[in-house]
């Protein structure tokens, strides 16, 4: 046996990290917390350089001859692609820790940043890479964070999905070879949510032992998992690079977005445990965020068509179903006639406010209301005056498409930036503006900046703008808006207060996005608008109920033309908004559950308080399936004796009526309820109150 090395050491959150810093450095354990540190952590395998493949230094690079997927690559201008960087310095204290490598040269360094969080166990990294040498180094991908899975995690759950179809989780088993998962698309896309999570095969909502990693990055990544022959995995996750997008000259530093890596236990409600409480915590902008405003947003009631009239008539509709935000949505600006038309002119357009803004603001304020508005900044359409004035200040290579007859503004040009914060500025201090949905509506593939990639350079223009905005308007809130939820991460929720996460407000599917946008975001920053009868995307009718018991759980609001509803269904939805309100604060602030359901029929949720006291589940039918069905509800203090009751409005199927009957936690938690649901569209909402027992 060997001495024991000195190994660094990281405990919070529930969650341990032990790096051996050796030689090229590893790490040699990242999981659930252990309680003592043995031998067979360091002894069983050899330390990490040369490594022929059998486990994964802390920089996996070819240079070590490494047979995997490197973490980092590049070459010089002048020859020289294969570093061997090895640890040189290590420092950090109480939860962070900072590791330099070098390369034996002294040519390249590479300095990973870490900090294991003392309350969530989440795990932070970043990397900076240094070019030391005398030519330009072209940088062509760096992780932000690489760890090694152990081997019997062999399922991996990742996201695919669309344009009114975000947040689709994908169940894949992990074999030979990598598993990659990339983002071109400029936005974080609605196809390829920058996270990937691997566990023991078959993990579900409440059992299985897991691992995740997520970019908080709002551009280009590539999330790779691996199976080296050895049987090690080894899990990355890093921006994407375009050929030449980042090409550092003697003495620069690329710095990679942070990567947040999460190992929990107790299957996904576990991972949501810790996700949801680092977004609370350490990633919103506002902490804690107040509370959420019930909304009316404008597109799907009026779309372009606005007249002072209307709108005003629209906010009377919304105020009386008790409505606290009024968005007003795409429309309202210069020349806005249609999506061909006005991007780029952000002021408003006479002949549809004549008076600016402030008159319509100002009556949505004297209804009770908050005001707010639209703006997709980043992008121009041909013919505004925007682009007649400044035809070259476009993100644009030659024969670039013009994908929605739109182009994309270069946001890392002084004087775009300048101009578009001075507009915005300017709109801010015409009208009391509380929040902005800020919308993007183009790709960046095949836009480019004086002949090369500029993705990351205007992703940072992007949250460089927002930032100015934000400290210019310290109490302005935003929603992350791309076409529906085509930039929903952890980077652009640092900056904003809710994310729109999709243009389809079809119940049904919302109850997949939901299920998917819940792994990594907690409810509270969910849009989730009860839309009309008819779904305007899909052509679906559903009833009213099943429309609002579904957005109940998110941030809440309304999508819909309420001038045209009779007073059945104003006073309906006014009393799905008062339940909303009355639970708003356990809703937003509560621990989401999913339900382990086995059946593909039926799907739910639920919020269970802090304290155990009390909760709200939804169970909702999603397909045909006559019978009893039995949900558990997983989440409660097992000892307590909860009241189960079903609250006005939601239809009540159980067979003992509304007034509920005493069942202990674990009861729920293992035998569960057995609802007598059957037909689609069928939607019951319990509520959980403690009434004795124990409180755990
Ligand atoms: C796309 C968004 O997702 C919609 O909610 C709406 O704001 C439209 N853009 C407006 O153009």
């Amino acid at each position: 046996m060997t001495a024991a090395p000195s190994l660094l050491r990281r405990h919070g959150g529930g969650v341990s990290l032990v790096i051996d810093p050796r030689g090229a450095g590893r790490v040699l354990y990242w999981g659930p917390a252990l309680p003592a540190i043995t031998d067979g952590l360091w002894n069983a395998e050899p330390p990490a350089t040369p490594d022929p493949g059998g486990a994964a230094p802390l920089v996996p690079l070819t240079g070590w001859g490494y047979g995997g997927l490197p973490a980092l690559s590049g070459r010089w201008a002048g020859g020289g692609w294969a570093p061997r960087l090895a640890v040189t310095a290590v420092s950090g204290e109480g939860q962070a820790l900072s590791l330099t490598l070098a390369d034996p040269g002294g040519a390249l360094s590479v300095v990973l940043d870490w900090e294991l969080d003392a309350d969530t166990g989440v795990l932070t990294g970043t990397a900076a890479v240094t070019n030391h040498g005398a030519e330009p180094y072209r940088l062509d991908g760096c992780a932000a964070l690489c760890l090694p899975l152990p081997g019997w995690v062999d399922e991996a759950l990742t996201f695919e999905g669309g344009y009114i179809r975000e947040f689709q989780e994908h169940r894949q088993p992990i074999g030979p070879g990598a598993l990659v998962r990339e983002n071109r698309r400029g936005r974080t896309s609605h196809d390829s949510f920058p996270a990937l999570v691997a566990g023991e095969a078959g993990f579900g909502a409440v059992h299985g032992s897991l691992f995740a990693v997520h970019l908080g990055w709002s551009g280009n990544h590539r999330l790779t998992l691996e199976t080296l022959a050895a049987g090690t995995r080894v899990l990355m996750a890093g921006e994407l690079l375009l050929p030449g997008e980042v090409v550092l000259a003697p003495g620069e530093t690329y710095r990679t977005p942070p990567a947040y890596a999460v190992a929990a236990d107790g299957g996904l409600n576990g991972l949501m445990a810790r996700t949801h409480a680092h977004v609370r915590r350490r990633i919103l902008p506002r902490v804690p965020l107040p509370e959420r405003p019930v909304h009316l947003n404008t597109w799907e009631a009026v779309y372009h068509a606005h007249d002072p009239q209307g709108l005003g008539d629209l906010a009377r509709a919304a105020a009386a179903v008790g409505v606290e935000r009024f968005v007003l949505d795409d429309g309202w600006f210069h020349g806005r006639v249609n999506e061909r038309h006005g991007l780029g002119d952000w002021w408003p357009d006479p002949s549809k406010h004549p008076g600016g803004l402030a008159p319509l603001a100002e009556a949505v304020r004297a209804l009770g209301m908050r005001f707010a508005l639209w703006v997709e900044p980043e992008t121009v359409n041909p013919g505004s005056t925007l682009h007649t004035d400044h035809p070259d200040w476009l993100l644009r290579l030659p024969g670039d498409p013009d994908g929605r007859r739109q182009y994309v503004l270069d946001l890392g040009r002084e004087a775009v930036a300048d101009h578009l914060f001075a507009r915005i500025d300017a709109l801010l201090r015409s009208a009391p503006v509380d929040m902005l949905k800020w919308d993007m509506n183009r790709d960046l593939a095949g836009t480019g900046w004086q002949g090369e990639p500029a993705v990351r350079r205007q992703v940072a223009g992007v949250y460089r703008l927002i930032d100015r905005l934000r400290a210019t308007h310290p109490h302005l809130e935003i929603e992350s808006c791309a076409s529906g939820g085509g930039r929903a991460d952890w980077g652009i929720l640092a900056r904003c207060e809710r994310i729109w996460v999709s243009d389809s407000m079809d119940a049904h599917d919302r109850l997949s996005m939901q299920r998917g946008f819940t792994l990594f975001f907690p409810p509270e920053v969910m849009g989730a608008h009860v839309g009309r009868g008819q779904s305007a995307v899909t052509g679906r009718r559903l009833e009213l109920d099943f429309r609002c018991a579904v957005a109940l759980f998110g941030h809440m609001g309304v999508e819909w033309d309420l001038r045209g509803i009779n007073a059945e269904e104003r006073d309906r939805l006014a009393a799905w908004i008062a339940l909303h309100k009355r639970h708003r604060a356990l809703l937003h602030g509560g621990r989401w559950v999913r339900l382990p359901l086995d059946d593909r029929a039926v799907t739910g949720h639920g919020v269970v308080a802090g304290d155990g006291g009390s909760a709200l589940y939804l169970v909702a039918q999603q397909v045909t399936r006559p019978g009893i069905v039995t949900v558990r509800l997983p989440g409660l203090a097992p000892g307590a004796v909860y009241r189960v009751t079903v609250p006005e409005p939601s239809p009540c199927p159980l067979p003992w009526g509304r007034a509920g009957l005493r069942f202990t936690g674990a009861h729920l938690a293992a035998a569960g309820l057995r609802l007598p649901l059957g037909t689609p569209d069928e939607a019951v909402v319990l509520h959980l109150e403690r009434c004795g027992g124990e409180t755990s």
